[in-house]
């Protein structure tokens, strides 16, 4: 009996040594790993007239061991560095940090930059600028700025380009990168703002601010802009998820925002934190998160901009694609893009768009229409007024457009309102942003009487497209 398990017993001694080894190995290296600072409110106090930046690189060559890094590293032969001036450099930038906390976030979104392309990823650790009172920390955003212009302008004298700067600003240190721009005439690459922070911002001055004349090219995701966020554009192009506000998944909490001036700050911040989240799963490349240009939320729900023909191509597509995928010169600036996501990663939604027309009502009325795929229904109500017979509206849905099969009409309203039967000219359904090459999948000419559910399978067209 005792044999069968042989091998397996091999096998976990040789995981068991395995580890001894690689474990050994770790250990020696994590001595010299450098890590973000961890101040305690005491040194806190103590350093508070000084910023103590400190920087943090990290490579393909070392994506889990990060250098500490200063401009003496590139030239101590002593002390190597794996900073190449020939390749691309991303910095990364915290916006404001609790007392105590390293935001784990941060090796998070390196490793996911160096998995998307070879570059040296630089993160500025200003936990000392970045820690307490929110209005103190404003005020220490554009030392900090000047602080990282010194260190960039020592990269350039060892051979890199501003071109080749992409700054990453989470919060706050979207301003923090914003002003580095200015500092540099706008001559840095790019800089991509993850949900820049709003509360002191939003009314400043572009001097003050993340603007697009901070970088040849500025992206920005908004996901919290009614309370910590900004709610106004800031790059050449700014994609608002899920209107920018509200973000699906993240629980109300209208106290979060007192939260912000004390150091339990903490993690009730998931609708601010979900721009990174959205950004670092782009970086994966799993799924498109495009956004449609349109110049307001409410216009975009109800299916008034359905294609991104001012781009003239493609629509614009969250992640490190060269301005965004836009390929028309000028690029614009402060265009409001908008999508819809799902409340978990990879967070891309198909964007289905259900158009009604429906023959003159004498009482108002309403209909639920359900969409069916092989494993789920979704339900969305339509309130039916008599001055209205055009009903447009877009919805997130999990599955393409050719993976619903059916679809479902309800004339619900009979007890609050009277409108007997629903006369529907025509109900069409299509996927945005649309491609002249699809045709909307449409029934024509149908009447639903109360009380009596119509429905309607379509042939399955995944495929032929
Ligand atoms: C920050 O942490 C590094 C180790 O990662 C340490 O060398 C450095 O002295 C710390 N800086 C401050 C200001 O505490
Ligand atoms: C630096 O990067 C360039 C471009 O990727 C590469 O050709 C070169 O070998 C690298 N140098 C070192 C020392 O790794
Ligand atoms: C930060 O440091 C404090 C005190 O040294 C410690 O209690 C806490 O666990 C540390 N936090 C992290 C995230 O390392
Ligand atoms: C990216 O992909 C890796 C592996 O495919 C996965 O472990 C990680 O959780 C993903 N990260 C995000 C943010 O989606």
């Amino acid at each position: 009996m005792a044999w069968e398990h042989q091998p397996v017993l091999l096998c976990v001694l040789m995981v068991y040594v395995t580890s001894l080894v690689v474990g050994a190995e770790q250990r020696q290296d994590d001595d010299e790993c450098a890590d973000l600072n961890n101040t305690t409110w005491q040194e806190y106090r103590q350093q508070r007239a000084k910023l103590q930046v400190q920087y943090l690189l990290l490579t393909r060559a070392n994506v889990d061991c990060a250098r500490a890094f200063d401009q003496e590293s590139l030239t101590d032969a002593q002390k190597p560095s794996y900073f190449n001036a020939s390749r691309p450099t991303k910095v990364i930038i915290h916006g404001y940090r609790a007392l105590g906390s390293k935001p784990s976030w941060v090796k998070e979104l390196a490793r996911a930059l160096l998995g998307a392309q070879d570059v040296n990823v630089v993160v500025v650790d200003w936990v000392y600028g970045a820690s307490f009172a929110y209005n103190l920390v404003v005020e220490n955003y554009k030392e900090v700025a000047v602080q990282i212009s010194v260190l960039i302008n020592q990269l350039q004298t060892h051979g890199c380009r501003l071109e080749s700067f992409h700054f990453i600003g989470v919060s706050l240190g979207a301003h923090v990168a914003g002003f580095v721009g200015t500092l540099f005439e706008g001559k840095i690459g790019r800089i991509t703002a993850l949900d820049p922070a709003g509360p002191m911002f939003k009314g400043a001055d572009t001097f003050d601010r993340l603007d697009p004349s901070d970088a040849q090219f500025v992206d920005a995701i908004h996901t919290d802009s009614d309370y910590f966020g900004i709610s106004i554009p800031v790059g050449h192009v700014d994609f608002f998820l899920n209107g920018g506000k509200d973000q699906t998944g993240c629980a109300r909490s209208r106290f979060a925002s007192i939260l912000v001036y004390f150091p339990v700050y903490g993690y009730v911040i998931c609708d601010h934190m979900r721009a990174l989240h959205v950004y670092m799963s782009a970086l994966n490349g799993s799924c498109p998160l495009v956004g449609i240009p349109c110049s307001s939320y409410e216009d975009f729900l109800k299916g008034r901009c359905v294609d991104c023909d001012v781009f003239k191509g493609a629509c614009p597509r969250i992640g490190l694609s060269e301005n965004s995928g836009i390929a028309i010169s000028p690029i614009p600036k402060e265009q409001k893009l908008f999508l819809l996501t799902s409340s978990s990663p990879p967070f891309c939604a198909h964007h289905i768009l259900l158009e009604m027309e429906v023959s003159p009502l004498d009482k108002s009325a309403e209909v639920e229409v359900t969409l069916r795929t092989e494993n789920l229904g979704k339900e969305q109500r339509l309130r039916l007024q008599t001055d209205t017979t055009v009903y447009r509206t877009v919805m997130a849905y999990s599955v393409a457009l050719c993976e619903i099969y059916s679809i479902e009409l309800k004339n619900t309203g009979a007890r609050f309102y009277r409108q007997g039967d629903v006369h529907v000219k025509s109900v069409c359904l299509s996927e945005l942003p649309s491609l002249r090459r699809e045709e909307p999948l449409c029934v024509n000419n149908i009447n639903i009487r109360r009380g009596a559910p119509w429905s309607h399978d379509f042939v399955q067209v995944c495929g032929l497209f």
